[in-house]
């Protein structure tokens, strides 16, 4: 028997909604097998911030430390100041556990619609790097509201960082058909940590000499997910431009509701964690309206890191079949617990 020791931390809105189906399909996944899925729910996020101010704290995130995956749902509330949970809990999550290769598929299955009118096959992963970059808070504020304000926000970029997150992404192309591995950036302007990762790629290039490589700058490579997404295999990024690059990829691939990510830490010093790349959706929460599939293939991203790519495989065929059957069109509105309910019966097989 092995076990699987999940830290979840459903976090707010409609997170809580997801998670729980999320781990319903987990569930269905594993059952019959020999391996046994326990759970540890942990309270955070805007209701413990107006309880008790905290955001994470270190008992929690050394009891976290002691898992082998989190599952991650939403963070973030209109009633908590912009960023005092992003920054405070989310973002410390990620640094913390050195979750360096934030990966995000963006894969367009059959069945699903997407905004584009001739989208082609899409099916590339961003590897945006989750520890540096402009979200390392190196910054300030000078002269806060006069008009001679001056705010700064610096991007850390560092040889050590990004040489570890092209190793991996040249290693993950590597493993792909196609072995085509893109570098975004913008060396034109920002030059000095735009030529730090141009040479990165180049020499680690070294390694991987069946890989092909080519650049685009970010203002270019939106153009291209939109005119032909098709073009794109892996992608390395930074951290900022991999967050904005990945709501366009959710976008051309169906939506927010299918976008699937995996904060990963390749050195397994620390957990790693799984969550949709949507986020708490205050508008829409406790009402059963959230799509559970985000984080239902981030499950699939969870089984995989685990080494369980069989049971991974069986939950992305659900998600799979599930979007070829909405696409059917029978018009019939499932709630949240309706879809995780019928993903988790295909996977039960
Ligand atoms: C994401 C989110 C986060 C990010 C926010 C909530 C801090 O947008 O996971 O993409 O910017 O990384
Ligand atoms: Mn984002």
């Amino acid at each position: 028997t092995r076990s699987i020791d999940l830290a979840v931390v459903a976090g707010d809105g409609i997170g809580t909604e997801v998670v729980e189906q999320g781990l319903a399909v987990l569930e269905a996944a594993v059952a019959g097998s020999d391996v046994k899925v326990s759970t540890t729910e942990f309270d955070l996020g805007a209701r413990r911030w107006h309880a008790t101010g905290e955001t994470l704290t270190d008992t929690d995130l050394e009891a976290i430390k002691g898992h082998d995956a989190i599952l991650l749902g939403a963070i973030g509330d209109p009633s908590v100041p912009s960023g005092v949970l992003e920054r405070g809990l989310l973002l410390k999550l990620r640094f913390a556990l050195d979750h360096y290769v934030n990966l995000r598929p963006g894969k367009l299955y059959p069945g699903v619609t997407s905004p584009l009118a001739d989208p082609g096959e899409i099916d590339f992963v961003v590897v945006r790097e989750g520890t540096e970059g402009p979200y390392v808070g190196n910054g300030g504020a000078l002269r806060t509201g006069t008009p001679h304000e001056i705010a700064t926000e610096v991007s850390v970029n560092t040889a050590f960082g990004v040489e570890r997150v092209v190793r991996d992404a040249f290693a993950r192309a590597q493993e792909r058909p196609r072995k085509h591995l893109t570098l975004v950036h913008k060396h034109n302007v920002l030059v000095h940590a735009g030529h730090l990762w141009r040479r990165t790629v180049e020499a680690v290039n070294a390694d991987f000499p069946d890989v092909t490589t080519d650049y685009l700058h970010v203002d270019a490579a939106t153009i291209f997910l939109t005119t032909n997404p098709s073009r794109f295999d892996v992608i390395v990024t930074d951290n900022l431009f991999g967050d904005i690059l990945t709501d366009q990829a959710a976008a051309i691939t169906g939506g927010i509701g299918l976008a699937a990510s995996a904060n990963i830490n390749p050195d397994r010093t620390a957990p790693s964690m799984f969550e949709p790349v949507h986020g708490s959706a205050p508008d829409i929460a406790g009402q059963g309206k959230a799509d559970p599939t985000a984080t239902v293939l981030s499950v699939s991203l969870l089984l995989d890191h685990l080494g369980l790519s069989d049971a991974a495989q069986r939950v992305e065929a659900a998600v799979a079949a599930d979007l070829v059957e909405r696409s059917a069109g029978h018009g019939r509105v499932r709630t949240t617990a309706e879809v995780g309910r019928e993903l988790a019966a295909r996977v039960a097989g």
